[in-house]
């Protein structure tokens, strides 16, 4: 194999996505152990460190010039997106994980010299692997998903969380503006859903690389817009807003809301 044949490393990764699906299901009836990470709301599980060394096990073995981008810190500490880089969220919504024990995802991102390639998201307990291979569109199972239509502002369902409402007042206008407003707990999920025509836009106004660099390859694919919430491209090294939204409704959320403040 070379070292990019993107089919392969496509397949594998979802071999191993659903593999490590399976190690978390496997473990939702053993007591868990939580600890909390910055703050009580910021939970990390004994499964979140298990998975992620899970995934830096078997990329180490069989890929072993790749690196990884990892939420609990098992991959490099890298300065930069050179070379193959894998970026891992091993369970995104954790506190779903812990409360509900359903909603919650694998992230896995591949980027190339910063170029996503690869992107897969799994909703474990739904069993929905959205994937996609950067210009072979987006698939979400083994149905293929068609780009995104245009949407506008007064018919939007936007996933937003109420946090973000309270702490900065641009969002009262959006909120009075858009048809409704959704909040899943899983930022994978809230991108997933875009690309899935089930909502129409989703923001954000703290998410690390790891929250987004899967959903950024998927929703791109499809036609879809991702920057961070003033616009700029995204940075796949460092925290900060993200705005990700149909065509159409994209350029009206920058205009209406975020531009005029
Ligand atoms: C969190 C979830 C949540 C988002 C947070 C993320 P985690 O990820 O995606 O929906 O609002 O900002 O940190 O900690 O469950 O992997
Ligand atoms: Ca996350
Ligand atoms: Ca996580």
């Amino acid at each position: 194999m070379s070292n990019n044949d993107w089919g392969y490393i496509a397949n594998r990764a979802k071999e191993l996505v659903r593999e490590a699906a399976k190690l978390i299901k496997d473990s939702l009836k053993d007591e868990r152990t939580i600890e909390y990470k910055s703050n009580p709301n910021d939970l990390v599980t004994e499964m979140d460190r298990k998975i992620e060394a899970f995934f830096n096990e078997e990329i180490n073995k069989e890929f072993q010039e790749h690196l990884i981008l990892g939420e609990e810190g098992t991959g490099q500490d890298l300065e930069t997106l050179n070379g193959i880089v894998w970026i891992i969220d091993p369970i995104d919504g954790t506190t779903n994980f812990v409360h509900q024990q359903r909603h919650f995802a694998i992230s896995v991102g591949i980027y190339e010299e910063a170029v996503g390639k690869i992107g897969i998201i799994y909703d474990v307990m739904a069993d929905e692997l959205f994937t996609a291979v950067k210009g072979e569109g987006a698939f979400l199972n083994n149905t293929k998903l068609p780009k995104l239509n245009e949407a506008n502002l007064k018919e939007a369902l936007i996933a937003i969380n109420s946090g973000w409402i309270v702490e900065d007042t641009r969002m009262l206008s959006l909120v009075k503006e858009c048809r409704g407003t959704r909040s899943y707990g899983s930022a994978a999920i809230e991108i997933a859903s875009v690309a899935a025509n089930r909502t129409d836009a989703y923001i954000s106004l703290n998410l690390s690389p790891w929250d987004f660099a899967a959903g950024a390859i998927i929703i791109e694919e499809l036609g879809g817009r991702i920057t961070t919430v003033e616009g700029e491209q995204i940075n796949l090294l460092k925290a900060g807003t993200i705005c990700v939204a149909k065509p159409g409704l994209y350029e009206q959320l920058q205009e209406l809301i975020f531009k005029k403040g």
